[in-house]
């Protein structure tokens, strides 16, 4: 049984509790965030922190108490649990004050509620489908227009995932105004000779911490990157494709709405990313 951490508390998985009343569970008043975990040690840590740290003031959350505890909570949580490769989820919200009101609670009385837990996911690095690609189909992005945010509304992302396995596919990118914002839970790339192209950052998309990596190594290497937005028909025309997340790193995509890219094997570039990423991120793993 996992051993997970609740406000202060290191808890078997089955005591581990919080208010029927709290908001992350009433109102999706929450936020969160996914680190992995590599040869036992975090990946990109500081990034995940100074998201969250921003997700928080975004919406004028109060810092739970043991936020500057939360690499050694992390740490911790890695070890108790053994795990080698896996992730850690984190997750603030805005606590409970006990009863259901729209308005916020006084952050002075009401303190937030802090979750974390592991999941374990041996051989992370090598999935299957790293090796043959994914394919992804378009759907409409419905979402709200935080996306910068990182909250625990994933109820439409999670539908969007439901879509894609309808229809055969592995997961769907949203597309806003005729051109893809991300994926449900993954940025989105598109490669066209020596380019890649990913959507600029704004409000329309959340600001991954592995594509930010993922860039500056693009870049390193002498790769062309323009950060813009692009149409489901250029994706369908590019030589390759690719999304990026903590928990997925850098991943092929060989299909887009039914049309195979290149010769539908994952791509050159997707390829030398990944092993770049991997490589290096590992370097500063904590
Ligand atoms: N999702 N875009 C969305 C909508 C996401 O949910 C995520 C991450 C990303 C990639 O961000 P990062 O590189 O910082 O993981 C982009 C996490 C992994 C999840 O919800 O499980």
């Amino acid at each position: 049984m996992r051993t997970v951490y609740v406000n202060g508390e290191y808890l078997p998985e089955t005591e581990a509790t919080v208010s029927i009343f709290d908001r992350g569970f009433l109102m999706a008043d929450g936020v969160y965030e996914v680190t992995s975990v590599l040869g036992g040690k975090l990946i990109d840590f500081d990034g995940h922190l100074a998201r969250l740290e921003r997700s928080l003031s975004e919406l004028d959350m109060k810092k739970p108490a043991a936020f500057d505890d939360l690499l050694d909570i992390h740490r911790e949580l890695v070890r108790v649990n053994g795990i080698t490769d896996g992730l850690v989820y984190l997750q603030v919200t805005r606590g409970s004050d006990g009863d259901r009101d729209f308005v916020f609670p006084d952050p002075e009385t009401t303190e937030p509620t802090l979750v974390l837990f592991t999941q374990s996911k041996p051989g992370l690095a090598d999935s299957p489908a790293a090796k043959t690609g994914i394919k992804v189909i378009g759907i409409e992005d419905i979402r709200w227009g935080r996306r910068d945010i990182k909250t625990v509304q994933l109820l439409y992302p999670s539908m969007g995932k439901m879509m894609a396995k309808k229809a055969g596919a592995d997961d769907a990118w949203m597309i806003e105004d005729g051109h893809v914002t991300e994926g449900t839970s993954n940025n989105a790339y598109i490669v066209k000779g020596n380019t890649i192209v990913t959507r600029h950052l704004s409000t329309d998309i959340l600001h991954g911490i592995t594509r930010a990596a993922v860039l500056r190594f693009a870049r390193e290497a002498q790769m062309q990157v323009e950060e813009r937005a692009f149409t489901m028909d250029e994706a369908k025309a590019a030589d390759e494709a690719f999304v990026t997340s903590a928990s997925a790193f850098v991943m092929p995509v060989v299909e887009i709405d039914g049309t195979a890219l290149g010769d539908g094997t994952p791509g050159p570039v997707a390829k030398r990313l990944r092993e770049i990423y991997l490589e290096e991120s590992l370097k500063s793993a904590v």
